[in-house]
């Protein structure tokens, strides 16, 4: 009789694929992949063809199945897939992070209310192991803050404009080199670290955010002036997804930040992830690791995996022992650029530290309220670029 774990897998990409071969090399899991449903039956494929299929139901409806892998790009399809999994009782890996930003609570519940395990390390971060360690290490420590590199495709751009490429270079590397989303105004203007940044809110501080209040601005419009003015103090770009509570508070966004040499982020370069997090007793900690490619993401789906044969479930303990709420009423500090100096006037400014003008590049300096940007679409001006200074964020600005 086969007394093997039977996994049922959505999608054999590169993280598939991944997965795949990492099971393979786990015997000790007793495992094994019993039915992969794809899309496209003419894709020529590294193993057999017996071990696809192209209906959903050989998977969903198969009750030798317990487990549901699902590893693909369509987050709709990946929503109805989950769904449908968690309802019949089984247990689900996911590593997308689109769908589960957006269906987060209602996935949440659904799998309690048939007692399902739902795990998505991959989803953030690809293999670092950031949820987990928010779940259980990070328990009943308080979280002040974070402050991620979550997008590597961003991270590279920035990398490579930092060592004299354009934007538009560092971005064709970056595609080729398989980083980017297939989509990848999801990397460059933020979207993606913005799926990211909802999830880790949930882990960290207890609350879901939808899509809708998380501000996202992202790198699309940086220029060589930029990048100087902040050579020029030693300063870096990198595109934060950032969260902090403050008082009964949480505030979070995601947006470029100038970071200094003493910032834990400053020498993450390329395509690499790193989350930076500062906890009541713990202090500051630093992850760093791969957060994209086939086998980073797939170490997380076997860890996942692995979990779920110990009966492992997220307990979502902030939700049960805070009660935040998420503000968008908070000052903070600006570097804000455009090549012509009026359109600067059109974000008011509390307190101004520094001015500049010159012919094709003038910037300001300083404090203002987040909500009198947070309805800006910086990814649609073609005219503005700003950038957070690491300065610590106030619910006012008299203190
Ligand atoms: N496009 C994503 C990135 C892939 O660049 O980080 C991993 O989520």
């Amino acid at each position: 009789m086969d007394t093997k774990i039977n996994i049922g897998m959505f999608g054999y990409g590169s993280v598939g694929q991944g997965f795949y071969k990492a099971l393979k090399s786990s015997p000790q899991l007793d495992a094994q992949i019993k039915n992969i449903v794809v899309k496209s039956k003419h894709k020529k494929r590294d193993i057999a063809e017996e071990h696809f299929s192209f209906h959903a139901e050989d998977i969903l409806e198969n009750s030798d199945i317990k487990i549901v892998v699902e590893l693909i790009d369509d987050a709709n399809a990946a929503y109805k897939i989950v769904k449908t999994a968690l309802r019949s009782g089984k247990h689900v890996v996911s590593a997308n992070k689109k769908m589960i930003a957006h269906h987060l609570e209602e996935l949440i519940t659904i799998s309690r209310q048939n007692n399902t395990s739902f795990l998505y390390e991959a989803s953030v971060c690809a293999s670092i192991p950031i949820i987990r360690n928010l779940e259980d290490y990070f328990k009943s420590d308080k979280i002040k803050g974070f402050q991620g590199i979550c997008n590597g495709t961003t991270n590279y751009v920035l990398s490579r404009t930092g060592q004299g490429l354009s934007y538009k270079e560092a971005l064709q590397e970056a595609q080729k080199l398989g980083f980017a989303e297939s989509d990848p105004t999801l990397d460059v203007d933020g979207f993606d670290a913005k799926f990211k940044l909802g999830i880790l809110i949930k882990h960290a501080f207890g609350i879901y955010v939808t899509l809708d209040k998380i501000f996202n601005c992202g790198i699309r419009h940086i220029r060589s002036e930029h990048v100087e003015f902040a050579k020029q103090f030693n300063y870096k770009f990198k595109l934060f997804s950032f969260a902090q509570h403050i008082e009964d508070k949480v505030i979070g966004f995601v947006a470029p930040f100038l970071v200094d040499q003493q910032h834990p982020n400053f020498n993450v370069e390329n395509e690499f992830n790193a989350i930076n997090i500062d906890s009541k007793f713990a202090h500051q900690q630093f992850f760093y690791g791969k957060g994209a490619g086939s086998e980073p993401t797939a170490s997380a789906v076997l860890s996942d995996f692995s979990a779920l044969l110990n009966q492992y479930k997220y307990s979502y303990t902030k939700t049960q022992i805070q009660n935040f709420s998420f503000t968008t009423n908070f000052y903070l500090k600006i570097y804000l650029a455009s090549p012509n100096f009026k359109t600067l006037n059109q974000i008011p400014f509390q307190k101004t530290e520094q001015i500049h003008q010159s012919k094709n590049y003038s910037y300001k300096i300083g404090w203002l309220n987040f909500e009198s940007i947070a309805g800006i679409d910086f990814n649609k001006n073609l005219d503005l670029f700003f950038a957070v200074y690491q300065e610590p964020f106030k619910l006012s600005l008299e203190d």
